[in-house]
């Protein structure tokens, strides 16, 4: 029995959703524990390329349980929408999906609020994907959201949107100046998404921990990355929920003590999607090259990625707050053809040498990274699947990573098809 959290060490997009596809073969049972549809889980089988928002990525095999957890936040038409797509490409999508009770609903005023948040802020903007994560996660901390099981509950779910709307169509009509919403056609909308959605809706913390006493394996599975935590990122410039480990105990249901280890999504470089501080981000050919050559557009919004070198600063602040047994690392192949390769392994801001993630905003923003300069390596390693078959320099590049990190690889992956990895360690 194995119960492994798997989470992203960067700023997400790190191809979490392919090792959580691997790794379902040994697993009976996969959840996701936060975020929303704001994150894209892209998974390649046989050159059909799936993206997934909601539901995890282990729906691609039929023997698998999938469950949404409480700490996900659901805008159900997504979630109905992934559902049909999934079954018209000829996947299982039935009691394997289970979505809990607790969850917290996105409502179209919450997507509305995070545009016109977003606007008002203008050049401070956060980047947010503009799904409503952030304004559905808010009235849930004050108590206001509306949760899947009072789709089940059509007075509860009246009484809470018209209570509701109060404040929202306030803010709309005198905030913002854009147009009101209204509680009837919500309403209507709403209980015909709860119609379609009732036999996935269930009691899933005592599922998952039945699943746990009965010795199942189990993939808990993190959206977002550990830089976009809500409180271990790069406050602001974050996502609205705990995306590191922690976040998958509270985000299930599950007790700390039967969480047996935690696998670090690392991308052999770094990206990030949004605004915020990225002290190794290339601005030049080399990043525009990994942009392309990576496919590093977001996989919701499409926007191009920000590509940078390795930053060992972040992922070692990565391994302490999750607790890293061990490291999944992506997209080596990009690097190929890279004459040398950058490892920051350092930050200097004011004379000062920061070797850990500064928590002053400024440290991080205006730091000059410091480098390790390495030769890269010229043949193809797309495909690979051992170790020994590797270049010489990217094997060395593996070893650095692991060395400067104190975490070694379980994985290491060389395309984007479900069978191009190295497999190091079997974390089952
Ligand atoms: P929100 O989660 O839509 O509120 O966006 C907040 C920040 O998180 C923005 O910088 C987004 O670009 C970023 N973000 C949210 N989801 C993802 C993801 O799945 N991958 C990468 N960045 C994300």
């Amino acid at each position: 029995m194995a119960i492994i959290i798997i989470v992203g060490a960067q700023w997400g997009d790190e191809g979490k959703g392919k090792i959580v596809d691997f790794l379902t073969r040994k697993a009976d049972l996969v959840a996701r524990y936060q975020g929303g549809h704001n994150a894209g889980h892209t998974v390649v089988i046989n050159d059909e390329k799936y993206v997934l928002h909601l539901i995890p990525s282990g729906i691609l095999h039929k023997n698998t349980v999938c469950i949404i957890g409480n700490g996900v936040v659901v805008e159900p038409s997504a979630l109905i929408k992934e559902i049909e797509e999934l079954k018209e490409r000829g996947a299982k999508v039935s009691n394997n999906l289970l979505l809990s009770k607790n969850a917290h609903l996105i409502m179209p005023y919450h997507v509305a609020l995070d545009n016109a948040s977003e606007k008002s802020l203008g050049k401070k903007n956060i980047g947010t994907t503009g799904r409503g994560i952030g304004p559905a996660y808010m009235d849930k901390m004050s108590r206001k959201g509306i949760r899947v099981a009072d789709l089940l509950s059509p007075e509860i779910l009246m009484e809470k949107l018209n209570s509701n709307l109060k404040h929202v169509n306030f803010l709309m009509k005198n905030l913002y100046k854009s147009p009101v919403f209204n509680a009837k056609k919500i309403f209507a909308e709403y209980m015909e998404y709860g119609r379609k959605l009732k036999k996935h809706i269930a009691d899933t913390d005592i599922i998952i921990n039945d699943a746990i006493s009965k010795g199942q394996n189990i993939l808990l599975e993190g959206a977002q990355g550990t830089l976009l935590d809500i409180d271990h990122g790069t406050y602001p410039y974050v996502t609205s929920s705990n995306s590191t480990a922690g976040g998958a105990c509270t985000g299930l249901g599950i007790g700390p003590s039967k969480i047996t280890s935690v696998l670090g999504v690392v991308k052999a470089y770094t990206t990030r999607v949004g605004s915020g501080p990225f002290p190794t981000e290339i601005i030049g050919p080399i990043g525009e090259k990994l942009r392309a050559k990576g496919g590093e557009f977001g996989a919701t919004t499409g926007r191009p990625r920000r590509c940078g070198w390795l930053d060992i600063v972040i992922l070692k602040h990565a391994v302490r707050i999750n607790g890293l047994s061990g490291l999944a690392i992506t997209k080596l192949d990009i690097l190929d053809g890279i004459d040398k390769i950058q490892i920051c392994t350092a930050y200097k801001y004011r004379g000062k040498t920061y070797t850990d993630f500064p928590k002053e905003p400024a440290a991080f923003e205006k730091c000059v990274p410091v480098y390790e300069k390495i030769d890269g390596w010229k043949e193809s390693t797309v495909g690979i699947k051992e170790f020994k078959k590797l270049p010489k320099n990217a094997q060395a590049y593996i070893r650095k990573m692991e060395s400067l990190v104190g975490v070694k690889a379980y994985i290491v992956s060389t395309g984007k098809k479900r069978d191009e990895l190295i497999l190091l360690k079997e974390p089952f």
